[in-house]
């Protein structure tokens, strides 16, 4: 009996030491190998930073740690280069003989009582190991203010972690709606705490060109601007021409040297993209030589130009550089000279995607042009204008890269893809020896719903977390060697502040990330949720915000051969009970609580949800028209006839 007691107790003791551990182990993305041990490191008085190599990017490392150290627990900090060990130090320290595990970007973090030691073979591995390192400390250490009364203790542990991908991409939409550079300063802050490494910049597009040129002035003086509107994308009034065009920005060239400086020091490489030949209605309101159809054009301010239907889509005005213009290539020189002098990264992104070629079709000199150089449609002649535009980049020390509809029509030498229409532009680019960033819209485009959009502000399509999360840059059957990595990507049509881009982003981006950094064996969806939860806290520190739509069910439809209706709802965080209503007041937990799918009682009109957790609200509460469930399960509603 007492040897069953004896046992229970350290069977009990196991289990507590294993909740302690899974509370602690929050870290996101996972990392390749974590080991708690028992005790912690207590944060001295005086914070004392050892490194064992005074070069000037292990000193940028060291500083950083401590001016965040500094900023939220309001310790003075000092970095020495002794190697005497002094207790309590955080050590920063790169091997003398590299191991072939950690790369360029791996880690070694020990936590003991006696002190933090980071090793890497180079500095980036430091860097990534002081990100983790912060996710192991209280949450206050994101506040960025000094806080008084908090134990700066981090659990022992012993943690190896190194990236799946080199390439761990973010892009931000800045030419749909502006970003100051403080923004983008702040952009870059939030994605290296979860180890992305690529900011990719989408500088041009038809609401806006956001970079100087200086051998082109009224790229910015005209393209940089555009009349201010508030409200519904897409639905906005049309400026008339001499309306005040007042909303918008661009970076000097010095503001991008700041920001590209800015992001080195973080080990985030900065890719350009100068999107042609679509997507150019603000550089051709500059220069509107640039069409094929010259004329008078206004950037556009979100009013409706395309038609989109069935997959496809019709423009209704000329947004397109003409290719038939010989014109626009020593024009485009001009640019990507600038480009290629301001941007250090290898990398530039010329576009390619989404041109309506309708009025290519039209113009003479296009028809000409093709049947001189024996172009059998637009595609090709698409293809012929990115080749040219490749030639250009290429002289200048840099490589192209496009997004995959610089496939169609053959794809240009050397040029990487970016593969957004799901996979299959990627898996077909690598399997043509050229290199891939993953970035599908059905998992990676962060712009899009993530809870039902009777709850969500607009958009279009959906891409929930649970989804983002499934998100695997490497198909099966594909030479990894030419698939660089995977990217999220946050379009900025609906999205006008950067609060809002927040509550895109996060906590998407966390799924994202861990596709992009873990090994695949380290990624677990309900491991995961209680990550992030963790996380969430975190971000509440640092003021950022998020979106808790994960906890929002989603409703599914059928009917039957009646036209009546069956919802289904379901949770993707599982251990939520969803409580309903059809009786037009707000339910909670004492309502019913769905467990079957759901009959529309007789003349209801609305169906209201919440989600609860132990017994405490936790989603939102959303308020489902029946009518908008019976559309969407495919049910014209007949419209009473009239009695006179
Ligand atoms: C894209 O989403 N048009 C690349």
């Amino acid at each position: 009996m007492k040897r069953i007691s004896l046992l229970l107790i350290g069977v009990l003791h196991v289990l507590t030491l294993n909740r302690v551990a899974a509370q602690q182990i929050s870290i996101v993305p996972a990392p390749a190998l974590v080991t708690y041990n028992k005790g912690q490191y207590v944060l001295p008085k005086v914070i004392t930073i050892q490194v064992n190599n005074l070069s000037d990017s292990v000193r940028n490392v060291a500083n950083q740690l401590g001016e965040k150290l500094k900023r939220s627990t309001g310790r003075s900090y000092v970095v020495k280069s002794t190697m005497a060990y002094q207790p309590g130090s955080i050590r920063l320290l790169i091997n003398k003989a590299p191991t072939a595990t950690l790369g360029t970007e791996g880690y070694h973090l020990s936590v003991t009582s006696n002190g933090v030691t980071i090793t890497s073979n180079k500095s980036a591995g430091l860097f990534y190991g002081f990100q983790t390192l912060m996710q192991l400390f209280p949450k206050e250490i994101e506040s960025t203010t000094a806080k008084a009364n908090v134990t700066w203790k981090v659990p022992a542990a012993s943690i190896t972690d190194y990236p799946r991908f080199k390439w761990r991409g973010m892009m931000f939409d800045v030419a749909r709606h502006f970003f100051t550079k403080q923004q983008v300063k702040q952009f870059i802050d939030n994605m290296v705490k979860y180890k992305f490494n690529v900011l990719h910049l989408h500088l041009t597009d038809d609401q806006g060109w956001r970079l100087q040129i200086k051998s082109l002035p009224k790229l910015t003086e005209v393209g940089a601007w555009r009349a201010e509107r508030t409200g519904r994308w897409g639905e906005f009034s049309k400026p008339t021409p001499d309306e005040p065009k007042t909303y918008g920005g661009f970076y000097t060239q010095d503001d991008m040297r700041e920001i590209i400086k800015y992001a080195a020091d973080r080990y985030v490489n900065i890719l350009p993209e100068i999107d042609i030949p679509g997507h150019s209605l603000a550089a051709v309101a500059s220069y509107p030589e640039l069409t094929c159809t010259p004329g008078t054009y206004q950037v556009n301010a979100g009013e409706r130009f395309m038609i989109w239907k069935g997959g496809t889509f019709y423009g209704l005005l000329d947004n397109t550089i003409c290719p038939a213009n010989e014109n626009v290539y020593p024009f485009f020189d001009k640019v990507f000279t600038e480009v290629a002098a301001l941007f250090p990264f290898p990398y530039i992104h010329v576009g390619g995607d989404e041109c309506y070629k309708g009025f290519w079709e039209k113009s003479d000199a296009c028809k000409q042009l093709m049947q001189r150089e024996n172009l059998k449609n637009t595609d090709e002649l698409q293809s012929y204008f990115i080749k040219r535009i490749e030639k250009i980049v290429s002289a200048k020390g840099k490589k192209v890269m496009g997004w995959d509809e610089i496939l169609q029509g053959g794809l240009a030498p050397g040029a990487a893809v970016m593969s957004w229409r799901g996979m299959q532009g990627g898996v077909e680019a690598a399997k043509m020896n050229h290199e891939v960033v993953m970035t599908p819209n059905t998992f990676a485009y962060l712009d899009l719903y993530q809870g039902d959009p009777m709850a969500e502000p607009p958009t279009y399509s959906m891409v929930r977390l649970r989804k983002a999360y499934e998100f695997d840059p490497l198909p099966a059957g594909v030479d990894p060697r030419f698939i660089l990595g995977g990217q999220c990507n946050l379009w900025s049509e609906r999205l006008s502040t950067m609060r809002h881009a927040e509550y895109m982003l996060w906590p998407r981006a966390f799924a994202i990330s861990e596709s992009v950094w873990s090994l695949p064996a380290k990624k677990n969806w309900n491991n995961f949720v209680t990550r992030i939860e963790q996380q969430f806290e975190r971000l509440d520190a640092a003021e950022t915000k998020y979106s808790l739509s994960m906890y929002d069910p989603s409703f599914t439809v059928s009917k039957d051969t009646s036209n009546n209706i069956k919802i289904s709802l379901s949770t993707e965080v599982s251990g939520l009970d969803i409580f309903y209503s059809f009786d037009e007041t707000n339910p909670d937990r004492f309502y019913p609580k769905y467990q079957l799918p759901l009959t529309v009682p007789k003349d209801a009109a609305n169906l209201k949800v919440i989600t609860y957790r132990n017994n405490k609200p936790i989603g939102k509460l959303i308020n489902m028209p029946i009518a908008e469930l019976r559309k969407r399960a495919g049910i014209a509603e007949v419209k009473p006839t009239p009695t006179l």
